[in-house]
């Protein structure tokens, strides 16, 4: 094949099959090794949210527009893979409500208003009655909220399923329970890959092993600490089933303290707390108390539903919450990690840049300032 390299990918989450899947349409061999059974590790724990509006914070301005890109993308992408799998990857556009029970909840909303609509953003408010019509089994609580028309939902486990099947389609190899223990270099170019007592000739490596990404041996350094600079962030999960035919919510539903995802088939899924516990996996009895305490404070009915399922994740974060995005200062060794709370929302996105740079040498303005480079 004239042209055409063989890639190697560590981590099979929705990043490393998404560029897999790019590169693999193009022509390119790729291989992506996960230390895991692929797509089960945090692409598997997420809720699916595409919320690049109201997930979006003061002070977090700048990585707005990335998010509102990614955003954007996902009508054509999910008929893309949709009708190259032909499985249903669970994209909802009911939008999305932020709603205030107590009395601080206002000022919050009020912030976020204010925030967005500084950055071009404009969201409804809705007034008790209008938030109560469009979803009866809310709290009387809830006094007002704030609806973005823009945020929807994926399954992000429909999602991971569907990648992992347009990648073997596509003639990827995805090597499961195949841990990568070492990145090796030679004269500044990456060699070879150490993978269970294996060593695999490589000369372009993409890491993407999200909250591990900084655990392997030989992962590129910037100049100071321990790196590339990504931490795990847990995040306690649960799910409800609701009755699909009667659910008792159809919008994604925040409150300051808590998220809640129905999807299609009646699972309500309910997140997140952010932990700062290293690699962590213990699920916690207060984790799991606030989750539902909060969930019970907004939708009431929900405590005679079934508990489903309950689970933790660990989100990639690095130290300014950004992605850490393309080159490294090791030749042929790219990077595609970082994507804090946003993993899901930024997968096509970061799938399209990164096959870009990688078959042509340049990064696409979007994700210059997402480099490595920055934190050195
Ligand atoms: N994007 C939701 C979360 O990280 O919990």
């Amino acid at each position: 094949m004239s042209g055409k390299k063989e890639f190697h990918i560590i981590g099979a989450g929705v990043a490393g099959l998404g560029i897999g899947w790019r590169l693999a349409q193009r022509g390119h061999r790729v291989t992506v090794f996960d230390k895991g059974e692929a797509g089960k590790g945090a692409s598997w724990a997420a809720a699916g949210m595409l919320a690049s509006i109201l997930e979006s914070e003061p002070g977090e301005e700048s990585l707005l527009p990335f998010l509102l890109e990614a955003q954007n993308l996902w009508p054509d992408f999910v008929k893309e893979i949709s009708d190259f799998t032909g499985l249903d990857i669970g994209y909802r556009q009911t939008g999305t409500i932020f709603a205030a029970c107590e009395r601080d909840d206002a000022g919050i909303l009020r912030q976020r208003y204010d925030f967005l609509q500084k950055n071009g953003v404009t969201l409804e408010w809705l007034e008790r009655e209008t938030v109560r019509a469009r979803e009866p089994f809310l709290s009387p609580r809830v006094y007002s909220a704030l609806y973005s028309p823009g945020d929807h939902q994926v399954d992000n486990r429909a999602l991971t399923l569907a990648l992992h099947a347009a990648c073997l389609a596509s003639g990827v190899t995805i090597r499961s329970h195949a841990p990568v223990s070492e990145i090796m270099s030679e004269g500044g170019h990456v060699a070879a890959l150490r993978c269970m007592g294996d060593m695999i000739p490589a000369q372009n490596v993409v890491l993407c092993a999200g909250a591990w990404s900084a655990e392997i041996r030989g992962a590129p350094e910037v100049n100071s600490g321990n790196l590339p600079p990504v931490y795990p962030l847990k995040g306690q999960m649960l799910a409800l089933q609701m009755d699909p035919k009667h659910p008792i919510l159809t919008h994604v539903l925040w409150t300051p303290r808590v998220y809640l995802v129905p999807r299609k088939d009646g699972r309500l899924v309910i997140g997140a707390t952010m932990e700062d516990r290293g690699f962590e996996s213990l699920q916690r009895a207060g984790s799991v108390l606030h989750l539902l305490r909060e969930t019970f404070e907004v939708l009431p009915g929900m405590e005679e539903l079934p508990l489903a399922e309950s689970w933790t994740g660990l989100r990639p974060s690095s130290r300014d919450d950004a992605p850490i995005l393309g080159p490294t200062g090791i030749k042929g060794l790219s990077i595609a990690t970082g994507q804090h709370r946003h993993g899901i929302l930024m997968t096509p996105l970061i799938a399209g840049l990164m096959a870009d740079y990688l078959i042509t040498g340049k990064l696409g303005a979007s994700a210059r300032p997402y480099t490595l480079a920055r934190f050195g």
